[in-house]
């Protein structure tokens, strides 16, 4: 049994160093989890890893059962969990290829199962979500990229949309607007259901590409990938060492 957690996302659907020990499918009250959970050795640490849209990367972000990760993680007694996620950029620094460990969120998404506080109550819950993130985390994935001398945006609020498809010039206009610095699909209702678990939760964000009409033509998968693969080598050597640093 393991603490620790890493939640995949696109260009993060397995870890070959991490040193497989053991996979279980756990069952909940909420349906199957995206994948089986994998408990395995990275670095000299113990991590529990689950990709977000399944092993072949075949569940779109609004399709993720939210609410079965969250808890089967919960379940097995995980503590903290740290989500890894591709975002579009929108502030100037958040250039493709960079990491950013966010500090806020803004929710766009609809029609996602994105509580577990709904059925059979003994009274209406509103959980605090002023700062969506845990902060030691977030810390910890800084201090981490610190020790590595790897450079990281040390904040920056992420806007959650629907997706699956990517957003229109305006609608990233409007994000900026709204004080929004990168963009993903999967950040809600993910974090909000850690929240409702007294899960620690933290989110390493991988930019792999600017957020649509930043940049000249469409956005394109090549160009994606390309960005989310130099990334992730990073992310992988961040988080081989948070351990240390939480
Ligand atoms: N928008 C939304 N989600 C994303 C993007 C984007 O530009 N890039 C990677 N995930």
């Amino acid at each position: 049994m393991t603490g620790l957690a890493i939640i995949g996302g696109s260009g993060f659907t397995s870890i070959k160093e991490l040193k497989i020990v053991k996979r279980e499918i756990i069952r909940t009250p909420f349906g199957e989890t995206s994948a089986p959970l994998t408990y395995g050795i990275l670095g000299d640490h113990k991590f529990v890893f689950l990709p977000r849209h399944g092993a072949a990367h075949t569940i779109p972000p609004h399709k993720v059962n939210y609410r079965a990760n969250l808890w089967a993680l919960s379940h097995i007694g995980i503590e903290k969990i740290v989500a890894v996620a591709a975002v579009g950029g929108i502030r100037k620094d958040m250039l493709p290829g960079s990491i950013a460990i966010p500090d806020q969120i803004i929710d766009y998404t609809y029609g996602r199962a994105n509580t577990f506080y709904e059925d059979d109550l003994t009274h209406v819950t509103h959980i605090d979500f002023t700062e969506p993130y845990t902060e030691s985390l977030r810390q910890g994935l800084l201090k981490a990229a610190e020790a590595l001398n790897l450079d990281i945006i040390a904040n920056g609020t992420y806007g959650a949309t629907q997706g699956p498809r990517l957003e229109t010039a305006q609608e990233i206009n409007k994000l900026e607007r709204d004080g929004c610095d990168l963009v993903g699909m999967t950040g809600m209702p993910e974090a909000a259901l850690a929240r409702e678990l007294n899960l620690s939760y933290a989110c390493c964000a991988v930019v792999a590409n600017w957020g649509a009409g930043r940049n000249h033509g469409p956005i394109l998968m090549t160009e994606i990938d390309k960005n989310l693969s130099g990334g992730m080598e990073k992310v992988k050597e961040l988080l081989s060492i948070l351990p240390s640093y939480i």
